[in-house]
């Protein structure tokens, strides 16, 4: 067939380019999954809560990967990703308990 205008290239091209983007993202939590050693305290109530409601949209990362300050920066900016998904937000003595664990074993 003859391609007059050539937008079905270009179509087939974003799509390629979005699966090579979700198959890195894929590959990355792959990773970061398959390579994380278990959390600090694993047993811990405060470990349990974290991967429980931090593992929801992606692994739990390892509480060493970040500064305290970097922890106290992220968990606002999960906060605001928790309600644009419509997830309610989490009571705060539970955000308090996840943060204190964070920056407890930060890096
Ligand atoms: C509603 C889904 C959702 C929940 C629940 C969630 N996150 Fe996230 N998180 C994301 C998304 C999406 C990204 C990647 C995009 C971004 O960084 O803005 C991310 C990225 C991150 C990053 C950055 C990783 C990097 O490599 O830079 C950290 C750290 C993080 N989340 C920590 C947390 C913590 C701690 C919690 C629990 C309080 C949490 N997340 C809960 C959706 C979520």
């Amino acid at each position: 067939m003859i391609e007059t205008d050539g937008q079905g290239e270009d179509v087939a091209g974003a799509n390629r380019v979005g699966a090579m983007v979700s198959f890195g993202l894929a590959l990355t939590l792959l990773l970061v999954g398959a390579c994380s050693p278990p959390l600090p305290d694993a047993e811990s109530p405060a470990a349990r809560l974290y991967a429980r409601e931090c593992g929801i949209c992606h692994v739990a990362y390892p509480p060493h990967m970040l500064k305290p300050a970097m922890w106290e920066m992220q968990m606002g900016r999960m906060a605001l990703l928790r309600s644009q998904r419509g997830l309610s937000p989490l009571p705060p003595p539970d955000a308090k308990a996840i943060l204190d664990y964070l920056k407890k074993h930060a890096g």
